[in-house]
């Protein structure tokens, strides 16, 4: 998905090269999303009132090299003591990768207002149609350019209004989903940056210690920026809005007392879709609420907004998150880093959350809320993807310890029906990111109809986690690989941990609970156990990786790693893939079955053994020659195969988390002998924040 990064430097001299490297360092560190092309917009070569925008199609890399290429145009000595350079890296969805449909969008040719967006726009046609009918020209396919132009109208109609204002005005016309910032001539030294649907947020290097942990919203009531319509009903210009002091967030310690930056103090702000963009310059970040216009001038942030919804002032959050835990260190990858990590992130998901001897599991983000949650008619678990899976992979025990039935969905899917939901649902959101367009769809058609919403997330201050009532952060950290790993196995345990709370007053669930939270301290060692058959699983990729399809099966607790692994597979290795439910066999799938198509077959001990042997017996009778994920020592279900993974006894309900790793680790050696993106599959991004 695309990535926005702008930086602002405000009476902290900054050479025109390191404002470039350090707009190149915000994108690349945003690569992981997905994108086909890259573009920046900084202040002219020798003034600031004109914008350059260097644009590349392909990595950043390529828009690196073209920058270097310009340095002399560039003017790389040039010192700016207050400037702002915006960026961004697309994926392309109006217009096919090319420089000019590569973002920054301008207003015009002499790039007066140039904007960066994320999302889609979806009345672009319409506005479009205005502008054109107001003799605008268009020179890319995209939605974003419409912004540009718009705001560029809406200033030559209201002249007196500050850059804020006429944002306002700007997004006020937008139906969609976006987060934008601006940058223009007629405002130099100034940026205004606002979303609704897409994420942004906004980090902060001050100088001085930052006395507040809030920053205070202003309401434009007063100010109708609907004023400006375009179509029939347009007014031609509307009133001169009430010029507003801007709050301070920085303000001393009674937090009355404004402080201006002009007094000499330098700050530094940061833009970016996500915190990894941010991190290393400054933990100190504002998660933008959806309508926030946040504009910073003259050094000073303030956030406006025109109505009254929500919290009346924003939290200066302090990011957790360490700068290594975004770097591949000795991995050739970050997915192979994050399948490798997943001893620590298990322990990190269950870390003060388990007392082992007390067999006692406290959700502190749930807790009030249990009560409730034991009343309810019913739980629904909705995600997509891979967070899908992990409901899959946990509904049988949540049936088992919560005794109440069980939906799951493909929030798309979920989308598609009127699906009926009542006051006392509980809707539980599974999603890594956060930020999933389809997955926080059903989260606000779940809440607008009174259900409680519990959120399942990676990541601290996403929509998905400020829009819940309540929830747990699954505390996997960042994961960067498009393919999702280590989120997935600590969604799994989330919950697990949700069902062992749920089951605490039962006494007849005790002796089950029990065996499940012994299984837990253990899972580390477990995990190291299975990640030490990465040398076989590599054996068995080389065999496996110029073929075309690949068939995983499985049943019970293990069907959901037959999905996962296959997504995986799929995402990766851009093979065919499927996930078959060993009982369904019989009614389609065997037909596949010969001794040249690869099966990989799960089988473990568990309550559907039988079951599975009768599968493998009805695989190897049509000559099929799978390669099992088995139990360690079991030489009964060995002995059908020349390959067997063999991995160490769990309990059934935490196997899952178990044979998930050799799908993962399979599907990374496949994409790297078939030479693959294993970070940025194609067409794929991280985190999808469009329907
Ligand atoms: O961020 P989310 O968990 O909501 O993302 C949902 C899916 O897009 C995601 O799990 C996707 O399926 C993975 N990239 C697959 O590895």
């Amino acid at each position: 998905m695309c990535g926005i990064f702008a930086y602002l430097n405000h009476l902290t001299p900054r050479t025109r090269k390191e404002i470039l490297d350090l707009l190149i360092k915000g994108l690349q560190r945003l690569e992981y999303r997905g994108y086909d092309s890259a573009g920046v917009g900084v202040d002219g070569p020798t003034s600031n009132a004109n914008i350059t925008l260097v644009k590349a199609t392909g990595k950043v890399k390529q828009l690196e090299e073209k920058i270097l290429e310009n340095k002399e145009f560039l003017n790389f000595d040039g010192v700016h003591t207050v400037h702002v350079g915006i960026a961004h890296t697309r994926w392309a969805t109006h217009g096919a990768p090319s420089d000019v449909n590569c973002h920054p969008q301008r207003s015009g040719e002499n790039n007066e207002f140039v904007v960066v967006h994320n999302g889609i726009i979806t009345n672009y046609k319409d506005i479009k149609q205005f502008l054109i009918s107001k003799g605008m020209m268009f020179e890319s396919e995209t939605d974003t350019e419409i912004i540009a132009k718009l705001i560029k109208l809406i200033r030559i109609q209201n002249p007196n209004d500050g850059f804020r204002q006429l944002v306002e005005k700007t997004i006020a016309q937008l139906e969609g989903a976006f987060a934008c910032v601006f940058k223009s001539t007629s405002f130099p030294g100034e940026c205004v940056a606002t979303r609704r649907g897409s994420p942004l947020l906004v980090g902060i290097k001050a100088e001085s210690a930052l006395e507040s942990d809030h920053i205070p919203v202003q309401y434009s009531l007063d100010e109708d920026p609907r004023m400006v319509k375009h179509g029939a009903s347009e007014v031609a210009g509307s009133p001169a809005p009430r010029k507003k002091t801007s709050a301070m967030f920085r303000v001393d310690a009674d937090q009355t007392e404004e402080i201006h930056p002009s007094d000499g103090d330098s700050v530094e702000y940061f833009f970016a879709s996500d915190a990894s963009a941010i991190i290393e310059h400054t933990n100190r970040v504002i998660y933008l609420e959806d309508d926030d216009v946040a504009a910073c001038k003259q050094g000073v942030l303030s956030i406006h907004r025109i109505n009254r919804e929500g919290d009346s002032s924003r939290e200066i959050t302090t990011l957790k998150m360490e700068i290594q835990q975004i770097m591949k260190g000795n991995f050739s990858s970050f997915m192979q880093k994050e399948i490798f990590e997943q001893p620590e992130s298990v322990v990190n998901t269950m870390r003060g959350r388990i007392n082992y001897e007390q067999e006692t599991v406290t959700l502190g983000g749930i807790k009030t809320y249990v009560p409730e949650i034991r009343r309810c008619r019913r739980l629904l678990m909705i995600g997509c993807g891979t967070s899908y899976h992990s409901a899959i992979a946990t509904r049988q025990l949540l049936e088992e310890l919560t005794e109440l039935p069980v939906m799951i969905d493909l929030a798309s899917d979920f989308l598609d029906r009127n699906t009926p939901i009542f006051r006392d649902d509980v809707c539980f959101f599974i999603s890594q990111s956060g930020e999933t367009a389809d997955t926080l769809g059903a989260l606000r058609y779940c809440k607008s109809r009174g259900a409680l919403i519990v959120g399942i997330t990676n990541t601290v201050g996403s929509t998905i986690c400020r829009e819940s009532h309540c929830g747990v952060h699954i505390n996997a950290g960042p994961e960067i690989g498009v393919a999702s790993t280590k989120a997935y196995t600590s969604q799994i345990l989330s919950l697990v941990l949700f069902a062992l709370v749920m089951a605490e007053d039962r006494i007849s669930l005790q002796a089950r609970r029990s065996e499940i939270i012994q299984g837990l301290r253990q899972l580390p060692d477990l995990i190291r156990k299975v990640l030490d058959l990465d040398g076989k699983v590599l054996t068995i990729a080389k065999e496996l990786y110029k073929k075309r399809s690949l068939l995983i099966m499985g049943r019970g607790f293990n069907f959901a790693t037959c999905l996962e692994g296959a997504l995986k597979v799929k995402e990766l290795t851009y093979m065919h893939s499927e996930g078959i439910q060993s009982g369904e066999l019989k009614h389609g799938p065997l037909a596949l079955v010969d001794s040249t198509v690869p099966i990989i077959m799960i089988i473990t001990r568990d309550c559907v053994f039988t079951k599975c042997m009768n599968a493998l017996q009805q695989v190897t009778a049509r000559d099929g020659r799978p390669i099992l994920i088995c139990e360690e020592g079991d030489t009964e279900t060995m002995k059908w195969s020349e390959h067997a993974l063999e991995i160490p006894r769990t309990v059934d309900a935490l196997q899952g988390i178990l044979t998930v790793i050799p799908m993962q680790l399979l599907s990374y050696h496949l994409a790297v002998l078939r030479e693959c993106n294993v970070d940025c599959p194609r067409n794929l991004a991280k985190s999808v924040t469009v329907e």
